[in-house]
C-alpha cells in the first residue's frame, strides 16, 4: 500500500515513521510512505505558497498553484495517480467503516492543510475525497494523516503480526466495543481476574467476551447498537 503525504512540514512525519509497527511494515516492502513539500513547486525567492483571502479576513491560505503543480507531479509517480485525499475539518469523519473503504485502495495520495486552510478551488478543480479527524480544529492535516495511515495500515496483510487481531478490536467485525481484556497477575490490588477467563473452557470464554462486549456497548457507546439497529432493519 502506497501512501503519499503533501505537505508544508514533511519532517514532522521523522519520528512517526520510525515507530516500530509503521517501520517494520516499511523494511518489509508492505507499506510505502512518501512525503513531498508544496514549497518544491514554487517560483518565488521566498518559496511562498501562501496569500491572504480576497474579502479580507484573518490568516492566510495556501494558494492553488503550488498545489496543483505538486499533486499533477506526485500523482504520476506510480502506476496509478491514487485516491486523492484532502484532510479538512469539514469532510467525512474518519471512522472504522471509512478506513475500511481506504484500506481497500492500492495508494493514497494525502493534502495537509497549514493555517486558514486552502483556496477553495483546489477543492472544487481536484474534487479530492475530504477526510476530517474530527469536530475539532487541528494546526494542520499533518496529525489527521498520520491518523489516516496508523488505521489503515492494520488493515493492510501482513502488517499486524496476528492477522485476526484486527477483527475482535472495537468498531470492527461485530461493530461493538471490545470486551475487557487482562494479563497477569491474577490479583492486582485487590482487583482479580474474572475466573471464567482462567477456566480453559474456551466456548464459555467467547460466550463471556460476547456479553462483555454488548454490555460495555450499551453502557459506553449506546449510539453504536442504535446503528447496528437501523442497518438491520434497512
Ligand atoms: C487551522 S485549520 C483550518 C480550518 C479552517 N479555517 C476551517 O475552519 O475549516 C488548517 C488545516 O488543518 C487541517 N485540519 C484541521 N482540523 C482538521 C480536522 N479536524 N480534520 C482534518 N484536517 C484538519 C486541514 O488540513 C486544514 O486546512
Amino acid at each position: 500500500m502506497r501512501f503519499d503525504v503533501l505537505t508544508l512540514f514533511p519532517a514532522l512525519f521523522d519520528s512517526y515513521l520510525d515507530q516500530s509497527l509503521l517501520n517494520k511494515a516499511i523494511e518489509a516492502g508492505l507499506v510505502d510512505v512518501n512525503l513531498w513539500d508544496f514549497r518544491e513547486w514554487t517560483t518565488d525567492k521566498h518559496r511562498s505558497v501562501d496569500d491572504k483571502p480576497f474579502g479580507g479576513g484573518p490568516g492566510m491560505l495556501i494558494a492553488c498553484d503550488p498545489v496543483y503543480q505538486c499533486v499533477e507531479h506526485v500523482q504520476q509517480q506510480a502506476d496509478t495517480p491514487g485516491q486523492l485525499i484532502m484532510l479538512t475539518p469539514q469532510g467525512r469523519t474518519l471512522d472504522q467503516k471509512l478506513v475500511e473503504e481506504l484500506a481497500e485502495k492500492p495508494r493514497l495520495v494525502m493534502l495537509c492543510g497549514r493555517y486558514e486552510g486552502f483556496d477553495d478551488r483546489i477543492r472544487q478543480g481536484l474534487q479530492p475525497m475530504e477526510i476530517s479527524a474530527g469536530d475539532f480544529i487541528c494546526n494542520g492535516g499533518e496529525v489527521p494523516a498520520m491518523l489516516v495511515i496508523d488505521t489503515v495500515i492494520r488493515l493492510v496483510p501482513g502488517v499486524l503480526g496476528d492477522e485476526t487481531s484486527h477483527k475482535y478490536d472495537s468498531f470492527s467485525h461485530s461493530g461493538l466495543l471490545e470486551y475487557p481484556q487482562y494479563t497477569r497477575p491474577r490479583v492486582f490490588r485487590g482487583m482479580e481476574v474474572p475466573e471464567i477467563l482462567l477456566s480453559g473452557d474456551h466456548g464459555k470464554i467467547e460466550e463471556w467476551r460476547k456479553e462483555q462486549s454488548l454490555k460495555r456497548t450499551r453502557e459506553l457507546r449506546s449510539d453504536l447498537l442504535e446503528e447496528e439497529e437501523n442497518r438491520a432493519t434497512d
